[in-house]
């Protein structure tokens, strides 16, 4: 699905999928290098980073392990809880694994700050973050983002696997959504 099919729930475009596209391979250049030789885990957060990981993984040269987890920390609005609830956890034992967390965005770091620490406690060599999009105005915790893909403002963004109650994730772009979208429902 293109940001155009969706116009009229779009306040503004922000990534087209070329962008994006050509930030991953920075990213996935970067990644190569560092962890070149070594064995690398990629953890995917769900959902939002499906398109994300699926893109990044197929970017590297490195052959790579993929595991998933599903956290949450939002309900179906659009501001973060500041709870975060495991609902689907790792299936690799991480010890003295080199761990890479994949996610979409970060935004109050929460989510994030938790779950770096929370694979840390499992025993890992290292855990560091591959995120696509940073809103820097947003953060209640510094998070060290050791890949970092854009920086945005404060906007509810959608697209490339960012959802708005579960819709627009399959949009090939990223966009700002529509306050018209949400503002009945919070
Ligand atoms: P945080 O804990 O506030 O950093 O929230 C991180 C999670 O909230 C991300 O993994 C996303 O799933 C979701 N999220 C944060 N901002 C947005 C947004 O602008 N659009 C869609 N989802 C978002
Ligand atoms: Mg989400």
């Amino acid at each position: 699905m293109q940001l155009s099919d969706i116009s009229d729930d779009l306040e503004s475009t922000l990534f087209t999928e070329q962008q994006i596209a050509d930030k991953i391979a920075e990213l996935a250049l970067r990644i190569d290098a560092d962890y070149a030789g070594e064995r690398l885990l990629l953890v995917g957060v769900l959902k939002g980073a499906v398109m994300v990981m699926a893109d990044l993984a197929r970017a590297l040269t490195l052959p790579i392990e993929m595991d998933w987890m599903a956290v949450s920390s939002y309900g179906s609005g659009t501001q973060s809880s500041g709870v975060v609830k495991i609902l689907k956890d790792l299936d690799t034992d991480l010890t003295d694994r080199k761990v890479l967390i994949v996610e979409d965005i970060i935004d109050s770091g929460l989510t994030l700050s938790w779950l770096q620490a929370n694979l840390r406690s499992r025993g890992a060599a290292s855990v560091e973050i591959c995120a696509l999009l940073r809103k820097p105005a947003a953060a209640k915790v510094q998070v060290q983002v050791r890949y970092a893909g854009f920086e945005i403002a404060n906007e509810f963004v959608i697209g490339y696997g960012l959802d708005y109650a579960d819709k627009y994730r399959n949009l090939r772009g990223i966009g700002v959504l529509a306050p018209h979208v949400y503002k009945n429902t919070q």
